[in-house]
């Protein structure tokens, strides 16, 4: 069955880059000149997908008007005969692209946001995207297929919920989420356990789950049978968890490269790969790296 929906949750508070993100989404911070939300959309409408469901909070508008028509900046492109500005901004929301949108009154965590998109979603298997996590394919700029892309492959071929999942270094496990996999060393592997932000010492394995995911229906349920974390918390990772041993669960190393954007190490890795990859910044960018190493 393929996905035809995804769920952008972005609801959350993006403490980590205050005073940015005080009235600005942090799904709106650009990397290079595209906004993160921007990223995560083309991957998912890579993959096929169609319908955009956004799990909104306060102070979220601005994502709701990057996706839709700005009448007077077009009008003013159009007037100036600004033809490649245009269509640039055309592309941002293609014709055959629905975008919906669904408020989170509360940011009560990643899977109070995914619950909120129940009825949108409805009883079908579909994607969520971390905005935050910015995904690039191995040579996706050359043509190669996205990390959702690949992820819809998976699940076409083997059904049931399939996590992103990444090789982190042992010592840095208590970042991450992390899958029990049992010495499984195929693309993709059942997972047999998961455990949030385990010490090195402790951990399955080292494989780390990265914020992409095909759920299913079923998920919905778990989700709402999990007792509140701290804060009063829904977590995502316990609604997947619980569905173990009831449902396939399974583990998806993805070809390519995860940026954490979510904080401000990441962020900068990405901007710099990015404007990296750029013909028309790369050599400057790269003269400016070299002028900074030489002192
Ligand atoms: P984070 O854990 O990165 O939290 O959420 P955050 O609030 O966005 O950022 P910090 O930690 O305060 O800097 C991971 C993802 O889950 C979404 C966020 O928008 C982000 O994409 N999320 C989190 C929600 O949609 N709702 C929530 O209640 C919490």
């Amino acid at each position: 069955m393929t996905i035809k929906k995804a769920v952008f949750p972005v609801g959350g508070m993006g403490t980590r880059f205050l005073p940015a993100t005080k009235a600005i989404p942090k799904e709106m911070l650009p990397v290079v000149d595209k906004p993160l939300i921007q990223y995560a959309v083309e991957e998912a409408y890579a993959a096929g997908i169609r319908e955009m469901i956004f799990v909104t909070g306060r102070h979220k508008r601005a994502i709701e008007d990057h996706f839709d028509t700005a009448y007077e900046l077009e009008a003013e492109l159009e007037a100036g005969n600004k033809r490649a500005l245009l269509d640039l901004v055309h592309s941002i929301k293609p014709d055959d692209m629905d975008c919906v949108y669904v408020r989170q009154p509360r940011a009560l965590g990643l899977g109070h946001a995914v619950l909120c998109a129940e009825r949108l979603v409805g009883n079908e298997p579909f994607a969520v995207l971390l905005a935050d996590d910015l995904m690039m394919g191995h040579n996706q700029a050359a043509g190669g297929a996205t990390v959702l892309q690949q992820m819809v492959q998976a699940h076409e071929r083997s059904p049931g919920t399939v996590l992103a999942v990444q090789d982190v270094p042992r010592a840095d496990t208590r970042r991450y989420g992390v899958v029990d996999v049992r010495g499984v060393d195929t693309q993709l592997a059942e997972v047999f356990g998961m455990v949030e932000k385990p010490a090195p010492e402790v951990a399955p394995s080292t494989l780390a789950v990265a914020g992409r995911y095909i759920l299913t229906p079923a998920v919905f349920e778990s989700i709402r049978r999990q007792p509140r974390g701290a804060g009063g918390e829904i977590q995502l990772t316990d609604g997947i968890a619980a569905l173990i041993g009831t449902e396939k669960v399974q583990a998806f190393r993805y070809a390519g490269t995860r940026y954490d954007c979510g904080s401000k190490e990441g962020f900068l890795e990405a901007t710099i790969d990015l404007a990296l990859a750029k013909p028309e910044l790369a050599e400057a960018v790269m003269a400016h790296i070299r002028r900074r190493l030489a002192g």
